[in-house]
Formats: structure tokens, C-alpha cells, sequence
């Protein structure tokens, strides 16, 4: 079925706003975000008033994203996996008046923002949030490494926040069924040691595990672990030699980390970033040793909560 975008002029007075945008049964009631193959827009159904939030992929050589991501995302059914709901190819879309590209929509369950939204320098996560969002990334991970599917592109902006304050991994744009990959993909400053040093067929699911430390890394300071993969940065010096006391000591220093971290954070942080793949546990193995911690998830939603009010009252 074509679905076609239309700009209707409302003639009925003051119950709809002046302006409606449709795509196909969906009336597009407003941007969520954007990201380098797509702009995200909540919609909500014509006839049932279901809200979707709508992967609108407008690039043309987005084409083999919108297939992967998919045909993956149905196989993948999970609390902390975002939930797809349908895939439309070769939509009419006019968003300005004479331009009208066709393009690929995934409906997708909505979130409410994603985690790099609401992640401020100098304004992490508390250790207790941070570590709870950590387990549900890797539970996320664990699950969808069983069904031999590795992401390959983790990071905050691919976190999401759900309406229940629960992470949502998402963006299975570069996901892979192949358990070892060659391709140099993911975002530079998540990607793992050995995709920076182009080693040929590394594991998938470990540099995933490798991201995913970084994820948390980024929760618990709002800051990178280092800057760049090479013994020329300090810290990436430190981690590699795994100097984790000389590391910590040079991240109190550094501007903006103005909080001395729990040593069962630095523990946890040390336990994921090993550099070396083949000694780097998977996700499942590491959900195992946080399993007897006490991670409280009302603290983990009532924190969400009041950070996303603070995001969208207080500038
Ligand atoms: N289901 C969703 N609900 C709400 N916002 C979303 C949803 N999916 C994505 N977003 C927002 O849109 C951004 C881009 O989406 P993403 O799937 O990462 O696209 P791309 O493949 O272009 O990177 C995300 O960073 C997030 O802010
Ligand atoms: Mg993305």
C-alpha cells in the first residue's frame, strides 16, 4: 500500500491544531529524535489512537539498515529490546512542499527520550542508577547474544528510556546474525580496542561487551573513559595496563568529576573494559556477577523520572 504524506489545512475550528502532517493511517504529532539514517516521529493511528513512535529512514543508501534492522528486530522479543511493530517500505514523504523522496518507516514501540538526552557533564547517574541500567543493558545483550544477534553499534544515543523508566536497547540498524565480523563499524568513541586496530574476524559479542562497558562508564561520570584507543592517551594507557589505582586517581582529577566513585563501581568498571577479547567476559557471565547485588528498581525509576522532569522543565 503507497501511504502518502499529506499537509492538510484543518477546517474545524480550534479541536485540532491548524497543521496536521499524516504518513499513511498516522497522524505525525512530532520529532523525538534523529540519528545518522533516520528522523524519529510519535504518531498516533488514525482510527485506533495507538501511539508508535516512527523510524522514518530518509537516506537512500539507508535501504540495507531498514532491511536488517527489520527482519531482526521481530526475531527479538525482550523487556529491555525495543518493541517493533510493523516496517513499511517505499513510503510517498513530503515533508516540504515541492520534495518528495520515498522513504522506509519502522513503527516502533515510543520511548520517552534516549539516555544521551538526558546524561549532562557533570551530572551522571548515581552509582546505584548507573549500575541498574548497566544490568539491564546487559541482560538486553545476554538475550540477544543467545539468539546469535550482535548489535554493533551500543551507545547512550541507542539507549532508550521506556514510558515504564526501563532501558530499551535499540537501533539494529548494523546488527549481525555472524558471530565474527571483519567490518569496522559503531560509533568511534564506543567502539572496541580491536575494531580501532582493524583485527581481522574479531568476535562481535565482545566488542559489544566492550561498548557496553563504555555505556557504563558514561552513566556513572557523563564523560568518555578516555579519548582516544592508542598508548599515546594516558588513561587508554592505564586501562590497558590495567593501573585501575593510577586511573582512578587521574579521573578524580580531571575537571567536572567533582564525586570519588564506590569501589564496587570501579570494581564493576574494571571487571567489563579488559582489552583483551579473548579474556573479556561475555554479557551473560558478567549479569551473573552483579546478580548479587542489590539493585533496587524503584531507585532506578524514581531517579529516570525526576531526571527526564528536570530535561524537559528546567534549561
Ligand atoms: N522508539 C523510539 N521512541 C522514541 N525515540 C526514539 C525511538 N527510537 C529512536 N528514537 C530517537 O531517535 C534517535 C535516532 O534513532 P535511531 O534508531 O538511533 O536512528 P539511526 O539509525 O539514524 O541512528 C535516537 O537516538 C532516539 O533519540
Ligand atoms: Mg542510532
Amino acid at each position: 500500500m503507497i501511504l502518502k504524506l499529506s499537509r492538510l489545512c484543518c477546517k474545524m475550528g480550534c479541536c485540532l491544531p491548524s497543521r496536521v502532517l499524516y504518513l499513511g493511517d498516522y497522524v505525525l504529532q512530532g520529532a523525538v529524535g534523529s540519528g545518522t539514517f533516520a528522523h524519529v516521529k510519535l504518531a498516533r493511528h488514525t482510527s485506533s489512537g495507538q501511539i508508535v513512535a516512527l523510524k522514518i529512514i530518509h537516506r537512500p543508501d539507508g535501504i540495507n539498515h531498514f532491511k536488517n534492522e527489520s527482519t531482526i528486530l521481530q526475531e527479538l522479543h525482550h523487556n529491555h529490546v525495543v518493541k517493533f511493530k510493523f516496517a513499511k517500505s517505499h513510503e510517498t514523504y513530503k515533508p516540504r512542499q515541492f520534495y518528495t523522496p520515498y522513504v522506509d518507516v519502522i513503527g516502533l514501540e515510543p520511548a520517552i527520550t534516549s539516555i544521551d538526552q538526558c546524561l549532562v557533564k557533570g551530572n551522571a547517574f548515581s552509582p546505584e542508577t548507573a549500575l541498574g541500567l548497566f544490568s539491564q543493558l546487559l541482560d538486553a545483550l545476554a538475550y540477544c547474544h543467545d539468539r546469535g544477534i550482535s548489535h554493533r553499534d551500543i551507545k547512550p544515543h541507542n539507549l532508550l528510556i521506556s514510558c515504564r523508566f526501563t532501558l530499551l536497547l535499540a537501533d539494529f540498524g548494523t546488527a549481525t546474525k555472524t558471530a565474527r565480523s571483519n567490518t569496522y563499524c559503531g560509533s568511534y568513541m564506543y567502539m572496541a580496542p580491536e575494531i580501532h586496530n582493524r583485527v581481522s574476524m574479531y568476535s562481535a559479542r565482545k566488542a559489544d561487551v566492550w561498548s557496553s562497558g563504555l555505556c557504563f562508564f558514561n552513566f556513572i561520570s557523563a564523560d568518555h573513559a578516555y579519548s582516544f584507543v592508542g598508548n599515546y592517551d594516558h588513561r587508554y594507557r592505564l586501562i590497558s595496563q590495567r593501573q585501575w589505582d593510577s586511573y582512578w586517581a587521574l579521573h578524580n582529577k580531571r575537571k567536572g568529576n567533582n564525586r570519588e566513585l564506590p569501589r564496587y563501581i570501579q570494581e564493576a568498571v574494571a571487571r567489563v573494559l579488559i582489552v583483551d577479547p579473548v579474556l573479556r567476559l561475555g554479557a551473560k557471565e558478567l549479569l551473573r556477577g552483579f546478580i548479587g547485588q542489590e539493585i533496587s528498581k524503584e531507585l532506578v525509576v524514581k531517579e529516570l523520572a525526576q531526571r527526564i522532569f528536570q530535561c524537559t522543565h528546567v534549561k
